[in-house]
């Protein structure tokens, strides 16, 4: 059964893109994504609507995909090449107590300690995901968009 279906799939990526290969060259992306990357995670697992955020609430590509020079990919199309943030986010969580507390030792600058933030994969996407929501929150003065922890990240049974 299985191999019949790998047969099936590699049939249709065929006709669909016309090389087996082609299988490799975009990115697909799931509607609802469970943001569970590699690393050992503290808190439970968020769940994001990619497909809503895209297509209902009005959020472009280019707000949250961006290239290595920081700049917008709003032109991005399904089937792209699309990189997964940690590629480039690459340390694992949040920002580490003890180096936060260096930081402030050495008086680094806002905008750099900003920048040495996001190196950690859940500070980039902490300042995508809440920026935008509290803005969306101020602007139509409501509290549709979340910013709480456990709105993102449910309470654990
Ligand atoms: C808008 C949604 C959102 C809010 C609000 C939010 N987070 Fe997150 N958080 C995320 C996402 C998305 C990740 C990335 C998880 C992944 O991809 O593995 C993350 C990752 C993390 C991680 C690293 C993974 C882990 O479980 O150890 C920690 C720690 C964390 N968040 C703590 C918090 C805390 C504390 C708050 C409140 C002060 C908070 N978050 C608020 C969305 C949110
Ligand atoms: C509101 C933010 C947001 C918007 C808008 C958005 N994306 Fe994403 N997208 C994400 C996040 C977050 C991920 C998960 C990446 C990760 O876990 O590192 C993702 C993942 C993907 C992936 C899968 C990448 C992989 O390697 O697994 C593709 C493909 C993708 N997005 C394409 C698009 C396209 C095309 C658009 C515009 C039509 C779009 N996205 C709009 C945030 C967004
Ligand atoms: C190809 C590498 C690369 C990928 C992939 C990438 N980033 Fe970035 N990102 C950068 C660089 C470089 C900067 C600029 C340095 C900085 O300010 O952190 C940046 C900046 C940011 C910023 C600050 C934006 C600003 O202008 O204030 C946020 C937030 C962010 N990234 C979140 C994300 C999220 C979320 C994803 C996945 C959907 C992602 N990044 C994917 C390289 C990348
Ligand atoms: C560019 C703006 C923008 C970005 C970036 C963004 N969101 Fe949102 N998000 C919204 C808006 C707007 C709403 C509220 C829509 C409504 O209910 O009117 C929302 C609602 C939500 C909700 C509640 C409704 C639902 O669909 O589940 C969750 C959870 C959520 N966002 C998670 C995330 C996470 C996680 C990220 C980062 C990976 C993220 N969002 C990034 C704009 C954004």
């Amino acid at each position: 059964m299985l191999k019949k279906g790998l047969l099936i799939a590699a049939v249709v990526a065929f006709i669909v893109t016309g090389s087996i290969g082609g299988l490799q060259a975009g990115t697909d992306v799931a509607d609802t994504l469970m943001m569970k990357n590699d690393y050992p995670h503290k808190k439970s697992i968020v769940t994001f609507t990619h497909k809503k955020h895209s297509e209902e609430y009005g959020t472009k590509c280019g707000d949250c995909h961006h290239d290595a020079d920081n700049k917008p990919l709003n032109d991005l199309k399904m089937g792209d090449d699309v990189q997964k943030c940690i590629e480039c986010h690459k340390k694992p969580g949040e920002v580490p107590k003890e180096l936060k507390k260096e930081w402030k030792d050495k008086k680094v600058k806002k905008k750099e300690k900003d920048r040495l933030s996001r190196e950690f994969h859940a500070e980039a996407l902490h300042d995508n995901c809440r920026d935008c929501h509290k803005k969306h929150n101020k602007k139509t003065k409501t509290k549709d968009a979340p910013t709480t922890c456990a709105k993102c990240h449910p309470k654990k049974e």
